[in-house]
């Protein structure tokens, strides 16, 4: 019976090829194919968001719930691994948008999806610097990997994780910035507000997961869902077409919608709404930074493994997913909460109205040798080049209904 309704619908779906993803061996059998091979024999195709879901953050075998995966002997490097320039203008931003708003009350600072933790580290660092600021601020960290967790517990506090403490209520634990308190959270509902606050989100609305469309010959849009493969196939799942638009479509895919490809998080909607709300509620602002488009990209869906960009099909579990950010998307699910957002604008344009050039001149004067100068230009090129990540990432600002003003970094530069 159960094989019975997965080659029902297997047989209903339309075979798509992946352009230009081919790949010439099949991929190995990583320990989440057979959790996801039998659930596909039971319900049939899954759509991509439960393929991405899975692979990210399943329990047991999810690629963020087992290991340090950053740096060069992990699958992919972010701008606060790079360089210490990157956290610390963005803790510049958080004070002169706190500022901004002529507040003297608590900012509690959020971080979504903070890795290792480097990003709030040198965020902390910096704001720490502002006595006005320093006893004022708590920060609070939502992240679902237990291994994440503990290398932020690890960097933030400096000692280990207590055993199990992810299980207990989230209390404050003192961290290694003067007074300021850091917590764990499983949501933004679940932080007692006491004041204003402002949400950061680096890379971490790309790895939230997505559903993916495609146009049919007619000019309709039919889902894209992952099937159990055939023996022939070069990995252990393939892409199939729903054979007729579903829900999924008719919510999400716009038929009136050029493009032949259009992928969407619903999931990033429902996190920027709340997000939105709470500013709204409470006060504060947000910085979303990722990589993005403004509604123009087709087919980004892909996957990182040892600095290389593979099939997503390949490894699951092993390697990391990741669909670019849609701002327009967002925009989209902001404008009932009549919230303010400015962006996206890219990297290289935030970074240099913030003053990277300062810091980087700064960070040069004090260069004991010639090795430590070249790698303080390079993670400078890297961060600010458009053809590494300048213009490829982009920064995105939400305040709240009402607030006047544009905010520190997204002028144009003069
Ligand atoms: C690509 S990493 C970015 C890390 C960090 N922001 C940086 O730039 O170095 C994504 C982070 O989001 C977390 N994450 C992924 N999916 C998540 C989810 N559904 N809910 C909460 N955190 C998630 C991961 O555990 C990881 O810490």
């Amino acid at each position: 019976m159960m094989h019975t309704v997965g080659s029902l619908r297997r047989t209903s779906c339309i075979m798509v090829t992946r352009r230009g993803l081919r790949s010439s061996s099949k991929s190995s059998k990583t320990p989440i194919v057979e959790t996801l091979e039998r659930r596909i024999r039971v319900t049939g195709p899954i759509t991509v968001a439960d393929y991405m879901r899975e692979c990210l953050t399943h329990p047991q075998h999810g690629y963020y719930m087992k290991k340090d995966v950053f740096g060069s002997k992990g699958d992919f490097i972010t701008s606060p691994e790079i360089s210490q320039m990157f956290g610390e203008l963005l803790g510049v931003w958080v004070v002169a948008e706190w500022q901004a708003l002529a507040s003297d009350g608590h900012l509690h600072l959020i971080e979504f999806g903070p890795g290792r933790g480097t990003l709030a580290a040198d965020m902390l660092r910096t704001i720490s610097q502002f006595d006005f600021m320093k006893e004022k601020i708590s920060l609070h960290l939502l992240d679902v990997s237990p291994k994440m967790i503990a290398l932020q517990h690890l960097l933030l506090c400096g000692r280990e994780l207590p055993p199990n403490s992810r299980t207990e209520s989230p209390e404050a634990t003192r961290s290694i910035f003067g007074d300021i308190d850091v917590s764990w959270h499983r949501s933004l509902g679940e932080i007692e507000m006491k004041g204003k606050c402002c949400v950061i989100a680096h890379e971490f609305l790309d790895a939230l997961p997505i559903h993916k469309f495609q146009k049919s010959k007619e000019g309709e849009f039919h889902e894209v869902l992952i099937d159990n493969a055939e023996d022939y196939d070069p990995h252990h799942f393939r892409e199939v077409l729903t054979p007729s638009p579903n829900a999924n479509c008719k919510m999400f895919a716009n038929p009136r919608d050029e493009r032949e490809h259009v992928e969407v998080s619903p999931l990033s909607g429902i996190i920027v709404q709340e997000i939105a709300n709470t500013i709204n509620k409470y006060g504060g602002f947000a910085l979303l930074v990722d990589y993005g488009h403004d509604g123009t990209k087709e087919d980004t869906f892909r996957s990182f493994k040892s600095h290389k960009i593979n099939n997503p099909l390949q490894d699951p579990g092993e390697a990391d997913l990741t669909a670019d950010v849609d701002f327009a998307f967002l925009r989209h699910c902001l404008r009932p909460l009549n919230v303010v957002t400015n962006g996206p604008i890219s990297q290289q344009v935030f970074l240099h109205n913030m003053g990277i050039r300062v810091r980087l001149r700064a960070l040069l004067s004090q260069a004991k040798t010639e090795t430590q100068t070249k790698d303080i230009l390079s993670s400078y090129r890297m961060l600010c080049s458009p053809d590494e990540m300048g213009d490829r990432f982009k920064f995105f600002s939400i305040h709240a209904k009402g607030h006047s003003g544009l905010p520190a970094g997204f002028t144009q530069p003069s």
